[in-house]
């Protein structure tokens, strides 16, 4: 396991000062605080014995019912044996990493992908094999091409995790198409996929995308989250998983944790059962569109030619490209110098492609702060650009896809 690099700086981006664009903190300003005061108290007073003791391995039964529905606008169609409660989706990922994975076993990923769960596989010491991405997702030729290179070096692939919805930190979403085909691929290949679907409820038209889960149960293993159509407080997520798979998720859940927190699954049921959550995502929604609208629009009017960035139809963020010769990383302590924060994207690569990108989040802040963000981020990358005017260009091995040179859209 080791720390970011850039993890230091974060402390300083987290001023009051600084426009952090970097974090990708759901925002929870719009929860009515009132309505999960009461039933919180409400479940302590009246099931604190339930609720404040240890529970079963699998999860809350009601919880896990619930969960199905929370699917159903995907198109999954669930039972709730089939469920397993994590904490936050998060240990999902984990326990799947630590059933799967013996050192040297290659996991499929997008490039880029979740920082977090590249984190989590390395720790297992999997070895990374990313996948080519355009704008829209994941692409089906060049993941049997990765299969069929990882089969030809002797190793055996475990699993592809993708994130098809409102990509982390890509912001694009693939169409149907292109879930079929990369269900389709990994049948023909038996390669397990694990879908992380976080986002997929906060898409700005209401649109739900249908999860590859829907059309494999055998196939695919899902994982979800309360976190960003809820809260993340209550580190509530799920894996809904094939039988075998669900068996010993759950043992490996019960030799982690003994079982997930039952105050939080309580709390997360009654929310569900007795509040209209539905009409909470869709404000949740829209609140993020209006983000999502503000960052665009910043980048259209502000950015240098040559920059070129993503258009997110739902979810938290956009991945945004340099132009040539500028490296993020070197870049980022000038621009929290001037008062703004990225990720830089080679966080999100394992094999250190990504130092032309940057992941920026509109989630968090107002859209007259994101504006003003996108204007010290500009000033920056011109800065940058008159100095390799002067110095010469910093080069670096691109990655072709979302990374390559694209046509100018400033
Ligand atoms: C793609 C993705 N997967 C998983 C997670 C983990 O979420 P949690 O553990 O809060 O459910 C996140 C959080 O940002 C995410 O973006």
């Amino acid at each position: 396991m080791t720390a970011s690099e850039t993890r230091s700086l974060f402390a300083v981006a987290s001023r009051p000062e600084v426009v952090s664009l970097a974090g990708g903190m759901p925002n929870i300003s719009g929860l009515p605080l009132d309505v999960v005061g009461s039933l919180t108290s409400e479940l302590v007073a009246k099931r604190g014995m339930t609720a404040l003791q240890y529970g079963s391995g699998q999860g809350d039964p009601r919880l896990r019912e619930q969960i199905c529905e929370v699917m159903r606008p995907t198109g999954i169609n669930a039972h709730p044996d089939d469920v397993t409660v994590t904490v936050g989706s998060q240990q999902a990922l984990d326990l799947l990493t630590r059933i799967f994975i013996d050192p040297g076993d290659v996991i499929l990923a997008e490039a880029p992908s979740y920082v977090v769960a590249l984190g989590t596989f390395r720790s297992y010491q999997a070895d990374i094999v990313h996948v080519e991405m355009d704008d829209q997702g994941l692409i089906p030729d060049r993941l049997r091409e990765a299969i069929a290179a990882v089969r030809a070096a002797g190793k055996s692939t475990k699993y592809l995790y993708t994130i098809p919805s409102y990509h982390n930190p890509a912001g694009v979403t693939q169409p149907p198409e292109r879930r079929a085909a990369v269900l389709e691929i990994c049948r023909e290949a038996d390669v397990l996929i694990v879908e992380d679907d976080p986002y997929g409820l906060l898409g700005f038209d209401g649109e739900v995308p249908r999860a590859i889960r829907a059309d494999d149960a055998e196939q695919v293993v899902y994982v979800g989250s309360f976190s960003k159509t809820f809260a993340p407080g209550f580190r509530v997520g799920w894996a809904l998983a094939p039988h075998a798979v669900r068996e010993k998720l759950v043992l490996a859940s019960e030799n982690s944790i003994l079982c997930p927190p039952s105050f939080s699954q309580l709390a997360v049921s009654d929310y569900l059962a007795g509040h209209d959550w539905m009409a909470q995502v869709k404000d949740f929604r829209e609140m993020y569109r209006e983000r999502r609208d503000a960052m665009l629009e910043a980048l259209d009017d502000l950015m240098p030619a040559g920059a070129h960035w993503t258009r997110p139809s739902g979810g938290f963020y956009v991945w945004l490209t340099l132009p040539e010769g500028i490296d993020a990383k070197a870049m980022l302590p000038r621009a929290v110098t001037n008062r703004v924060a990225y990720v830089p994207g080679t966080a999100f690569f394992a094999d250190g492609f990504g130092s032309r990108s940057m992941r920026l989040s509109y989630c968090y802040p107002t859209p007259e702060r994101i504006r003003e963000g996108v204007r010290r981020l500009a000033q920056v990358i011109e800065q940058e650009m008159e100095l390799r005017a002067t110095f010469g260009a910093w080069s670096a091995a691109q990655r072709p896809g979302l990374d390559a040179p694209a046509p100018d859209q400033s």
